[in-house]
């Protein structure tokens, strides 16, 4: 059988976790790297075996048209533009979150994608989770009820990852587009992708980037992390939101890198009328045995283990070949955007403000 060429746009931290996918998926080849940065490019082709190496995507599509998948894992700045050049293509897309920087420029990624009929898959990764898998079936058995609401935090204390994740240009926010857009994806996959209706959000500049209290000024950059240059910081430090979908549903969000907190916390709760369920990090089950409150905790696995972001890789691959439905998809990326739109306007005009 024909392998799948796969070329990587954006070859620094995340990536290596996505090259695992590809590397441990017989039908797929690894076959091109693009890297603006060419210290990073040189090092990961060197460590892989890749010898197709391109500074510039539309140079590497000129060189090999040939190849049929692409997995963006640039910064957020240049998904969308990476993305449409693959397309294009008429390449298959694993795009990674957020998927724009804006829902406005979501949308055009979508509509292209539709219209050269290839697959574009998100990088929701949560989604994947034994802690999801487990919550869906929960739901899906009617163990929940009508879920009514919901709580997420993916809050760090001191833990802003300076660079281009600080930059707005590059990233389009702060913690609310990078850590935020991971748990509510998260509540809304739980709650079967109810859709947002409306949104009160808030921000805070309060702290900035207080990374020289740290032993260690890089702590949150790996070895693999790709030269992150900028030294501008203008994003948030704390944002939080009230989100209300069309089921009725009310998901309160809180996410920071810099904080005033003892405890950091990643703590979900999605609660309906039955019973509800919180993972933090495994997943617990809060309701009635034998006419008693209970709190039912799994003999199984039942968190985020890491392994994930292998699995969403060759669910995509699947996808691909037809043979499985994508998981998280560009009409949840745009979703997303749409969300994360919202509370940033809501916090500059300090009002409501509707989605459609
Ligand atoms: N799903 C997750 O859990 C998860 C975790 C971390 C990061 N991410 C996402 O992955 C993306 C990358 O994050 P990272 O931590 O790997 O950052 P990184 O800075 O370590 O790596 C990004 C790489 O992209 C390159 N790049 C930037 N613009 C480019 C362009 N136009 N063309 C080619 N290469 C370009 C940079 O030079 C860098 O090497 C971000 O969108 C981030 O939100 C997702």
């Amino acid at each position: 059988m024909k392998k799948l060429k796969v070329a990587i746009i954006g070859v620094g931290g995340i990536s290596g976790v996505h090259i695992d996918g590809y590397l441990s998926d017989p039908r797929c080849e690894l076959y091109a790297f693009c890297d603006i940065n060419e210290k990073t490019l040189k090092a990961k082709g060197e460590k892989y075996g890749i010898t197709r190496l391109y500074t510039d995507y539309n140079q590497m599509f000129k060189a090999c048209p040939e190849i049929d998948v692409v997995n963006v894992c640039t910064w957020n700045n240049a998904h969308v533009p990476a993305g449409l050049a693959a397309v294009e293509n008429g390449c298959h897309v694993f795009c990674e979150k957020p998927m724009a920087m804006s829902a406005e420029e979501s949308e055009k990624l979508k509509l292209a994608a539709e219209k050269k009929n290839v697959k574009l898959a998100l990088g929701f990764v949560r989604r994947f989770g034994k802690d999801a898998v487990l919550a869906r079936e929960l739901v899906e058995n009617g163990m929940l009820g009508d879920i009514y609401y919901a709580k997420a935090e993916y809050l760090r204390r001191n833990g802003n990852p300076r660079g281009w994740f600080s930059d707005k240009k590059l990233s389009g926010g702060g913690p609310m587009i990078d850590l935020g857009v991971h748990v509510i994806d998260l509540v809304r996959y739980i709650a079967g992708n109810p859709l947002p209706v409306a949104v009160y959000g808030a921000t805070f500049v309060k702290l900035g980037d207080r990374h020289q209290l740290h032993d260690k000024p890089n702590y949150l950059l790996s070895d693999e992390a790709g030269e992150r240059g900028s030294g501008v910081c203008d994003v948030e430090d704390l944002a939080t939101a009230t989100i209300r979908f069309d089921n009725g549903m009310i998901l309160n969000v809180e996410t920071s890198y810099s904080l005033n907190i003892g405890e950091e916390s990643r703590r979900v709760q999605v609660l309906g009328d039955k019973g509800g369920i919180t993972i933090n990090p495994d997943l617990v089950y809060h309701g009635e045995v034998l006419n008693r409150l209970a709190d039912i905790t799994f003999a199984t696995p039942t968190r985020f283990a890491g392994t994930e972001y292998s699995d969403e890789i060759h669910a995509f691959i699947s996808a691909v070949e037809g043979k499985e439905q994508i998981k998280a998809t560009a009409a949840d990326g745009v979703w997303l955007m749409k969300i994360l739109d919202a509370i940033y306007e809501s916090a500059r005009t300090q009002s409501e403000v509707k989605i459609k």
